[in-house]
């Protein structure tokens, strides 16, 4: 399967990518994550990339369709991916597009996750994630059985640099502006899932889960 998943900062989209992948058996693609990965390698990229997501801004168009083109490329996406963070601007929907089209790809649906606004702050505040697998935990709602610790892969649990209010606050006006109107670029393509995300982590799983059945 060839799926998108998208939503505002905190709807649940890595936590839900993370065990949806591994049901369906298909590669996970996050851009963030790619961004955090290139940062921590320490790349020229990597450098640029950081002052934009700590203000809670989006890295410029050009940087991030490349780095996507490029992952799509790659052997373990012909089976099925699920694309996790991108596209967030019209103008990389319409790259995605074109590349897709070229690669003789056509999507099979477009996972989007709807939280109200006032609950994000506080799942991104008190969000941590494990340094080794990039697990995400919470610190009230979805805690380690161990604190510090991932359940996974016993890693160290970290709080990301732009999870702080002033971050958050602009990652979410961000996202108002120039992502939420890709849904009804989607819905026009007939391609929209709609899941309530406002829900437990297991119940929006599930959700998802049957969404993709029908
Ligand atoms: P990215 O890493 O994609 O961050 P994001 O979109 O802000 O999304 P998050 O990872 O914050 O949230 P999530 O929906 O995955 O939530 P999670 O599952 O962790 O991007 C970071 C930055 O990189 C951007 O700001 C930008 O600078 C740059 N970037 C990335 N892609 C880009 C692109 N395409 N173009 C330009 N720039 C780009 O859950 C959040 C918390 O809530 C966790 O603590 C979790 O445990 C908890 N939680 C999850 N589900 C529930 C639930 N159902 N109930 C209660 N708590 C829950
Ligand atoms: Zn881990």
């Amino acid at each position: 399967m060839k799926l998108l998943i998208m939503g505002p900062p905190g709807a649940g989209k890595g936590t839900q990518a993370e065990v949806l992948v591994k049901e369906l058996n298909i590669t996970h693609i996050s851009t963030g994550d790619m961004f955090r990965a290139a940062i921590k390698e320490g790349t020229e990229m990597g450098k640029k990339a950081k002052e934009y997501m700590d203000k809670g801004a989006l890295v410029p168009d050009e940087v991030v369709v490349g780095m996507v083109k490029d992952r799509l490329s790659k052997p373990d996406c012909q089976d099925g991916f699920l694309l996790d963070g991108f596209p967030r601007t019209l103008e990389q929907a319409k790259a995605l597009d074109a590349t897709l089209n070229d690669m003789n790809i056509q999507l099979n649906g477009v996972i989007n996750i709807a939280v109200p606004r006032e609950k994000l702050m506080a799942r991104l505040t008190g969000r941590r994630v494990c340094k080794g697998c990039g697990a995400s935990y919470h610190v009230l709602f979805n805690k380690p059985e161990v604190e510090g610790k991932c359940n996974s892969c016993g890693g160290e649990l970290y709080q990301r640099s732009d999870d702080n209010e002033e971050a958050v606050g602009n990652r979410l006006d961000v996202y108002e502006a120039q992502t939420q109107p890709l849904i009804d670029y989607y819905q026009g393509q007939g391609l929209l899932l709609n899941i309530n995300g406002d829900q437990e982590i297991k119940k929006v799983l599930e959700d998802i889960l049957a969404a993709l059945k029908k």
